[in-house]
């Protein structure tokens, strides 16, 4: 690939974060700078405590900075509002967590199909993209189970068809193994790689090295600095 065809589609420059608990200051990220491009397979990778998921909402749009820029699909978050901040996280992202989020009272299906309703895709397609998203995890022969009825790793990668329906630009996954025997985590982040394949950029954020070296790249986090 030449460079003109590279596209940046996050961007984190001298981001700081600060949490104020009552009179102390807690840095939970400290300058950071780094870019991810269209298609990357990316881990941020760090233990416990040292500003995973702080930089997980930012980039996820869930969050804003205390200093320094983000830019999500050409977009700087500190420039939107709220509405637009919502419009852009719906567009272009999907979220997996550790422990799955799925509505325990739905089935697979209406699971998947749920957030295709708040991204503005019409109702006749729903069904077709929530079908097509579990098929790609081979979840296609239990879509109208309850997710009690299945298994840890096939509720992960329910999960993982959800974030996948309205096909966005980005995956974001917090810890999405940290609920699983490391087999059946293989399998998930195989899910993951598969998915990366056909072009989604994919983001994995974990404390685990194993998993991190699943991932094309590794970015290295320790005290809310890079590594
Ligand atoms: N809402 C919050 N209020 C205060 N401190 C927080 C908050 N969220 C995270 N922190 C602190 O920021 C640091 C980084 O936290 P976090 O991003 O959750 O790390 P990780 O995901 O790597 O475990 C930690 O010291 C944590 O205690
Ligand atoms: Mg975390």
């Amino acid at each position: 690939m030449t460079d003109a065809a590279v596209k940046e589609i996050i961007c984190l420059k001298n981001v700081r974060r600060e949490y104020r608990m009552g009179q102390n200051i807690v840095t939970a990220l400290d300058g950071i700078s780094f870019t991810i491009n269209e298609g990357e397979f990316v881990s941020i990778m760090g233990p416990s405590g040292s500003g995973k998921t702080t930089c997980m909402n930012l980039i996820g749009c869930l969050d804003r900075p205390t200093s320094g820029m983000v830019k999500i699909d050409g977009e700087d978050i500190s420039l939107l509002n709220d509405r637009a901040l919502a419009v852009l996280r719906s567009r272009t992202l999907g979220f997996v967590f550790q422990q799955y989020h799925l509505i325990p009272s739905m089935t697979v299906l209406e699971n998947v199909m749920l957030p295709l309703r708040y991204q503005g895709v019409e109702k006749n397609r729903w069904k077709e993209l929530a079908v097509n998203a579990l098929e790609r995890v081979e979840l296609g022969d239990r879509m109208s189970h309850l997710p009690h009825e299945l298994s840890g790793g096939q509720n992960q990668r329910a999960a993982i068809a959800r974030a996948l329906a309205g096909s966005p630009k980005i995956i974001l996954a917090d810890e999405p193994t940290g609920a699983l025997d490391s087999q059946t985590g293989k399998t998930v982040l195989s899910t993951f790689s598969e998915i990366n394949a056909s072009g989604t950029t994919v983001i994995i954020v974990t404390h685990d090295p194993l998993v991190g070296a699943q991932a094309r790249r590794l970015i290295k986090i320790m005290d809310g600095r890079l590594d």
